[in-house]
């Protein structure tokens, strides 16, 4: 995995943009893989700037998102849909109909899995975005999931219903279940660009670097991948240094 480690979030962002720019440049149909959380919105917040100034286009571009809650439709502001569109899509000319996610209000999980599971089968992403949790997680991948998953409905863990809350009114608000991107589906991106920001995350990001590549720590999957990108502010990196 190829580290680098900057001062602070605005340079984390700085930086994942250009390796964004320099694929969707490449590419006018890259097919993008896509996170929520506070991690990659400078990262979000550069493209819309760059496409309003140089009118880079995302209009041949498919974009396909990690994870969503369930029970939680796409117009709830708390769901990840939304987020998507408020924070990106609805601010660059992608069309609606190229972006995918899972359907948190689907009545039947298991058919919805399978259902996304063949489409990201059938649009394999040139690039994947990815926060990491604060136990280790990527996308809603937990501690324990198999490195074999594929599209899956997850128990969150009760630490990540905690580091969520703060996006809610009420911890009582955070759903306890979700469809998350198998961790192998993950690994299928052609590039991976892994963005940590924050002392929270200095553990986990020690532990998927320098810890051993195991369930327990489903970011040290990433290990294995042959173009992976961590960037990091120097409080997320600061126990790489010693
Ligand atoms: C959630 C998401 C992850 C994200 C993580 C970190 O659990 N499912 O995809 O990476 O939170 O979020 P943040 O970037 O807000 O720290």
């Amino acid at each position: 995995m190829k580290i680098i480690i900057v001062k602070d979030y605005e340079k984390v962002s700085d930086k994942a943009f250009e390796i964004m720019k320099e694929v969707v440049s490449g590419n006018p149909e890259a097919v993008l893989g896509l996170a929520t959380g506070t991690t990659p919105l400078g990262l979000y917040a550069r493209m819309i700037a760059d496409h309003e100034e140089n009118g880079t286009s995302y209009a041949r571009v498919k974009a396909a998102n990690l994870d969503e809650y369930a029970g939680v439709g796409k117009d709830n502001p708390n769901s990840y849909a939304y987020f998507m569109r408020k924070n990106l899509f609805d601010k660059i000319d992608i069309k609606l109909e190229n972006t995918h996610i899972e359907n948190g209000m689907a009545l039947n999980a298991d058919a919805e899995c399978k259902r996304y599971a063949e489409l990201l089968a059938n649009m394999p992403r040139d690039i994947q975005v990815l926060g990491i949790g604060s136990n280790g997680h990527i996308a809603f991948n937990e501690p324990g999931t198999p490195f074999d998953s594929v599209t899956h409905t997850v128990e969150l863990a009760e630490s990540t219903v905690r580091d969520n809350a703060r996006l809610f009114d009420r911890i009582e608000d955070v759903p306890r279940k979700a469809f998350t991107m198998g961790l192998s589906e993950i690994m299928q991106a052609k590039k991976i660009l892994i963005l940590a920001t924050g002392a929270n995350k200095a553990d986990a990001v020690y532990g998927m670097i320098r810890g051993e590549v195991t369930e327990q720590l489903p970011a040290s999957i990433l290990r294995k991948h042959p173009d992976c990108v961590l960037i990091c502010d120097e409080a997320a990196g600061s126990r790489l240094k010693n």
